[in-house]
């Protein structure tokens, strides 16, 4: 973290906002005033991770090139047309009180909380796709979840107007496809990719975490370390997409009660490299698995991730 990042941070209630009429008056104003806007989408219940989303925002690391946001927007909004049927929608984590304590702390500036009503209040006729890099990994085990996300972020967009974004890398496809749509509908918003935010012993910090029972957290850190796993393989020579597949598959499966995909993947395309293929340096290892009733998602790409250089123990 760089020093502007462990600076402190002036304490103070951020602003909450809940109409998307007030919020746009207000960012009106703040551009007039030349502010550079910088923008973190949530869906609350929010943990460390969320929070280093905003210090990037405050101090964009060097090698971006990315000048720091000066007034800091959130939004804490659980999208309902991002989950399925028989999805968490209804028990997902609530804590808005919580949440904008922690954001006030990290100093965003004004925390918007819609309800569904005011996102949607004419539901919703138009969507934002994003083909290709959805047909992939959570895509087939998710239908419409990825337009559910590229379309409410296109919206935030549209309402907020920020020059900067943070998504953190740990929702990978998520942030790949959101790159994309940013290019293709040509939004002027530099997107800032976060590492994974992890706890002491590797498991990446997930609002769903909060469901696991305590035998459930303890099995569930075999995730990381069936991906650690995989890259000290790779990075030990192994290269063959099929075996480092069963490899991390077989290991993911030892811990979960059951895997809905364990792939090594090109980390652009997001194609998963299939039997012979010879793995090239710079891959994704990316795993989504289910326990308890609850879907877990992590990932590390080699070479940028590796265990050197990652809390991937
Ligand atoms: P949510 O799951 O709340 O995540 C909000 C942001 O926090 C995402 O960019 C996600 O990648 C990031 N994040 C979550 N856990 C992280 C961790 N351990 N380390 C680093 N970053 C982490 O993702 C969503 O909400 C929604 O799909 C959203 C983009 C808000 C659209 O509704």
């Amino acid at each position: 973290m760089s020093d502007v990042a462990r600076a402190p941070v002036p304490q103070r209630a951020p602003r909450t906002i809940v109409d998307p009429a007030e919020l746009a008056q207000a960012l009106t104003e703040a551009r007039a005033a030349g502010e550079r806007i910088g923008f973190v989408p949530t869906m609350g219940a929010l943990h460390e991770g969320h929070l280093r989303l905003v210090d990037a925002l405050r101090a964009p690391p060097p090698s971006t090139g990315l000048s720091p946001a000066t007034l800091l927007v959130a939004s804490v909004f659980v999208n309902p047309t991002q989950f399925g049927p028989n999805e968490d929608l209804a028990r997902y984590p609530r804590d808005l009180e919580g949440d904008r304590q922690k954001l006030g702390s990290r100093g965003v500036h004004i925390v918007f909380a819609p309800t569904p009503e005011l996102m949607y209040p004419q539901g919703e006729a138009t969507r934002v796709r994003v083909s290709q890099l959805t047909d992939h990994l959570c895509g087939p085990f998710r239908p419409g979840h990825f337009e559910g996300v590229t379309t409410v972020v296109a919206k935030f967009f549209g309402m907020i107007g920020p020059c900067l974004a943070s998504f953190g890398r740990k929702d990978y496809q998520q942030l790949a496809v959101l790159r994309r749509m940013v290019k293709d509908l040509h939004f002027p918003v530099e997107m800032l990719g976060v590492p994974t935010c992890r706890e002491a012993d590797g498991l990446a910090m997930s609002s769903r975490n909060a469901y696991l029972s305590a035998t459930d957290r303890a099995r569930a850190v075999g995730i990381p370390r069936a991906i650690s796993q995989a890259l000290r393989a790779h990075a030990g020579g192994e290269r063959r997409a099929g075996t480092l597949r069963a490899e991390l598959a077989r290991n993911v499966a030892a811990a979960m009660d059951s895997v809905d995909y364990a792939e090594v993947a090109d980390p652009d395309t997001l194609q998963p490299f299939e039997g012979d293929a010879a793995v090239p340096d710079r891959a994704l290892f990316v795993v989504a698995a289910r326990i308890g009733g609850t879907r877990l998602i992590d990932n590390a790409v080699s070479s940028e991730d590796s265990p050197a250089t990652s809390a991937v123990p």
